[in-house]
């Protein structure tokens, strides 16, 4: 079930502009979903010319993203996540897997991006009989936002696990991602989790490419090397194996990715604990 409103999804109309590539729907058509217009495929398309790993990319990112939440689901014993740029729906949703482990678990879902709040009623929902989710259109940028939410549907003396995947690369510099994590971060009871996945250019330098073919279009692609992304998690204690490619970071039997080199999948990510 879903308990608090989807604010977003109520109202009317909602502004797409297909014209634009938006990275939910860009990421969507890499995932292989549908849910993208010509100008999103387009970006895709010239950045899979400069990288052809993009596809890929996405996809061990994912995977990445459900190990990370069974790790905290099943092995910290944690039942509340925020998902700060959730993406489009794509199975399994962060609730999936986490209801699978402890069908208790609460999820506070956020996106800034208008066509993940269209779609959010109808798939980001429970199931009768499991914990609730809720959905907010808001921006990372906005922690005060997104954890007024979060305190409506979360309880704030027990551990969160704040899922920044894939989001934080499309964050400019001048807005400080840095200063907005651990802003985020800061807010959450001891004993909560910041699992954080990001483009990396550590591996391939053609992701500056594709970073500047996302800015002609009008969108923000940062990859940032190793020591960047390692800030984010300042003040943190990194669970093992620490920042890792994610196709590196604990790969189970059903990661079909996990084999594959460092720049085909160009994304870094680690799961750490708030003291
Ligand atoms: C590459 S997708 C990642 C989706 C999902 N987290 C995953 O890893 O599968 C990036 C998502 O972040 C969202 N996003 C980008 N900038 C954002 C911002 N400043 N605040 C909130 N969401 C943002 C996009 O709309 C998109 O849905």
């Amino acid at each position: 079930m879903i308990e608090s409103s989807n604010q977003a999804a109520d109202r009317e109309p909602v502004e797409l502009h297909p014209e634009r590539p938006h990275p939910a729907r860009v990421y969507d058509y890499l995932l292989g979903g549908n849910t993208n217009f010509a100008s999103d495929r387009a970006a895709a398309e010239a950045g899979l010319t400069v990288n052809e790993g993009a596809r890929t990319t996405a996809r061990s990112n994912r995977e990445f993203l459900r190990r990370a939440v069974t790790f905290l689901a099943r092995d910290a014993g944690v039942r509340q996540f925020v998902d700060v740029g959730t993406g489009l729906p794509t199975a399994p949703n962060v609730h999936e897997t986490a209801h699978a482990i402890a069908p208790e678990s609460r999820v506070v879902y956020t996106d800034n991006d208008p066509i993940v709040a269209a779609h959010a009623r109808a798939l980001l929902t429970s199931e009768p009989g499991t914990g609730p989710t809720s959905y907010l259109e808001a921006d990372l940028r906005d922690p005060e936002t997104i954890l007024a939410q979060a305190h409506q549907l979360l309880d704030f003396t027990q551990p969160i696990g704040l899922l920044l995947i894939a989001v934080t690369h499309h964050v400019d510099d001048e807005d400080d991602p840095h200063a907005v994590v651990a802003d985020l971060v800061g807010r959450l009871p001891s004993g909560s989790y910041l699992a954080l996945s990001q483009i990396t250019d550590e591996f391939r330098p053609e992701w500056h490419e594709v970073s500047k073919d996302f800015a002609r279009r009008g969108g923000v692609l940062r990859p940032r090397p190793r020591a960047s992304i390692e800030r984010f998690f300042t003040g943190l204690e990194l669970v093992e194996p620490g920042l890792q490619v994610v196709n590196r970071w604990r790969p189970d039997d059903t990661d079909v990715y996990r084999d594959l080199d460092e720049g085909g999948v160009s994304v870094l990510g680690a799961v750490a604990r708030k003291p």
